[in-house]
């Protein structure tokens, strides 16, 4: 959640680290810090708020700031957001700095043998526990005195730590939090995700957990906590920096929502056997009777993942006749979950990183169970420890709010089905039916984006709400929960997503003029019941939004606005369902004035419980 860039290398440190901070700003952003080798040994500077805050006060070091240099964003965990408690930190004498990601659960009983021995803290981190121990180990050897202080830590973490007597030396470890190495010619870079070094170098190895990296500009030592050398490999990302920039877009989410038609096509390229009726995920490693003898499958996931689960199991129960179940990775991974045998599970992750995912995942295959993952960041923790799995190949999402790689999520999810239906339910005709239908979405979605400022003229007349109500049923249930998370996430108004029906058990004695609903009323098996629901909320003297089927004559008579999107078949309906909700939740926002890709209090990649 919190983003680390550090540069080893013949070039100047700072326009390297700063720029680098920028990028990462959308994991997590209340304070940020950047330290330098310099002559006079260690310089550290830090600010509250964003990067440019800390750019404003850092510009002049930037000329001569040698090759050596190690910088942060912070998401408060341990200590309120504030420039002392920003990143780096140094121990007592400033012979070490150092940057963390993760959590150091034991550090207040280190902090109090330190303590004992004299050391002063001057913050009330975990962090800072950490670099004093480092700096209390430190006699000239910087891997080796961070390799005893990690060896004392129990918790998680991503680090990245400079010594004030070595320039030319980064040293790096990592258990539990990302950490990505980039090499280049004469320079190295290490960072809490590939986008931070992108532009510099596409060559990076992923660091394993319990390994540490000591990396001078020319050369790279990877060893494990314990000692003993690894060989690591060096894989190519697949992106470029481009993926990086808003592309004439005011913002990332809305370049995002507006990448979906490619992004879709992406998920299913070389995947959808069109003729056969049919997908191939080879990635799943799993022969084709190991999968038939399948009885159960479980989704693990958070967030908008755990949403794209939900349109998951509708379709998968519905079409492949297997039962699943779907469950929040924070609490499947405290529960003790019972996972029979022929089940098999999946843990669904944009970001690969998410720590109570990760946890579920681990859990799982304590268990003996295989696990699957759907995962976008290639090289995540995730990807790799995993079975195997499927990737959404969104390429990098930037905007807090989850916008393409949910859409992504349903476009693999939909070629699972197809995979596990038509070696179970499902003639040749019927996949064919399925698969024409998926082809077809990312010029459905094209169509729906080209309402962009109907949909905004819609949002005016509802931005200074405060309360929302979204409804939806079956497969457009899970959608609107996340048209709600849309909602809550980047303009701060409340909103809760229901079963339609489920309204009448509570809700509905909330809705009045001023709370308006949200409703996806899609013309198929169960429409009149959802045209009942919007009767229900009318009566009560709530306006209703619909999202409904292109050609609907009727439900105009109902509704005080229509978004209408392409007719689909039903199980696709969420892929097209969520682009106005997902637009909606943005011009509210922007009418709101919020800020819009990096909402308060958030984080992109959340690698804390
Ligand atoms: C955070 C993000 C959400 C995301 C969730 C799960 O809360 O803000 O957008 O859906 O984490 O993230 P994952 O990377 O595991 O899909």
């Amino acid at each position: 959640m919190c983003g680390i860039v550090g540069y080893v290398g013949s070039n100047d440190a700072y326009p390297v680290l700063i720029e680098g901070l920028s990028v990462l700003e959308y994991r997590g952003y209340d304070s940020a810090g950047i330290a330098l080798v310099k002559e006079k040994g260690l310089e550290v500077y830090k600010d509250k708020g964003k990067v440019d805050n800390l750019r404003s006060i850092t510009t002049q070091i930037g000329k001569n700031s040698f090759g050596t240099g190690i910088a942060h964003t912070r998401w408060a965990t341990h200590g309120a957001p504030s420039k002392i408690n920003a990143h780096p930190h140094t121990d007592q004498h400033s012979k070490i700095a150092l940057v963390h990601n993760g959590i150091i659960e034991n550090y207040s009983v280190i902090k109090e043998h330190l303590q004992n021995e004299g050391v002063q803290f001057q913050t009330e981190t975990d962090t800072e526990v950490l670099a004093q121990l480092v700096g209390k180990y430190y006699e000239g050897d910087l891997a080796d005195a961070v390799r005893r202080a990690l060896l004392e830590v129990e918790g998680a973490f991503g680090i990245a730590v400079i010594a004030h007597d070595k320039p030319g030396l980064l040293v790096g470890a990592r258990r539990g939090s990302p950490l990505v190495v980039g090499v280049g010619v004469d320079e190295m870079f290490l960072a809490s995700d590939a986008a931070a070094i992108v532009a510099h170098t596409k060559d990076v190895i992923y660091l394993k957990d319990n390994n540490l990296i000591e990396m001078t500009p020319q050369e790279y030592s990877i060893t494990t906590l314990d000692n003993k050398k690894i060989n690591p490999e060096i894989t190519t990302i697949e992106w470029s920096a481009d993926a990086l920039a808003k592309g004439g877009y005011d913002h990332f989410m809305l370049k995002e929502i507006f990448e979906q038609p490619e992004t879709i096509r992406n998920a299913m390229r070389g995947r959808l056997l069109t003729d056969e009726g049919a997908a191939r995920l080879d990635g799943l490693n799993l022969v084709l009777q190991e999968l038939r003898g399948i009885q159960r499958l479980i989704f693990v996931a958070c967030g908008t993942s755990w949403h794209a689960a939900l349109v998951g199991e509708y379709m998968i129960e519905e079409v492949a006749g297997i039962p699943v179940e779907v469950e929040y990775a924070s609490e499947f991974r405290y529960r003790n979950p019972i996972i029979g045998p022929n089940t098999l599970i999946f843990v669904i992750s944009q970001s690969g990183e998410t720590a109570d995912t990760l946890a579920a995942l681990r859990e799982a295959s304590f268990k003996g169970a295989t696990v699957l993952g759907i995962c976008n960041a290639v090289g995540s923790s995730i990807a790799r420890e995993t079975h195997g799995g499927v990737y959404l190949h969104a390429g990098p999402e930037i905007g807090v709010a989850s916008t393409k790689a949910f859409t992504s999520q349903l476009t693999v999810l939909s070629l699972l089905t197809l995979l596990l239906g038509r070696m179970r339910r499902i003639s040749n005709s019927d996949g064919v039916s399925i698969a024409k239908a998926l082809e077809a979405v990312p010029d459905q979605v094209r169509e729906i984006l080209k309402q962009n400022d109907a949909i905004r003229e819609i949002a005016e007349n509802y931005a200074r709400h405060n309360n929302f109500l979204y409804l939806g049923r079956s497969y457009n249930f899970p959608v609107a929960l996340e048209g709600a998370l849309k909602l809550k996430e980047i303009s701060y108004v409340h909103a809760e997503g229901y079963p339609a029906a489920e309204m009448k058990h509570g809700p509905i004695a909330l809705i009045d003029k001023d709370m308006p609903s949200v409703v996806i009323a899609m013309k198929d098996s169960i429409y009149d019941k959802v045209i009942s629901n919007i009767q229900e909320v009318k009566a009560r003297g709530g306006s209703v939004i619909a999202i409904a089927t292109e050609g609907d004559t009727e439900i105009a008579k109902h509704a005080r606005h229509v978004i209408y999107i392409p007719k689909t078949i039903p199980m696709l309906t969420p892929l097209l369902s969520v682009i106005p909700l997902q637009l909606l939740a943005y011009h509210i926002a922007a009418l709101r004035g919020c800020e819009i890709d990096q909402p308060r209090n958030l984080a992109k990649s959340v690698t804390v419980e």
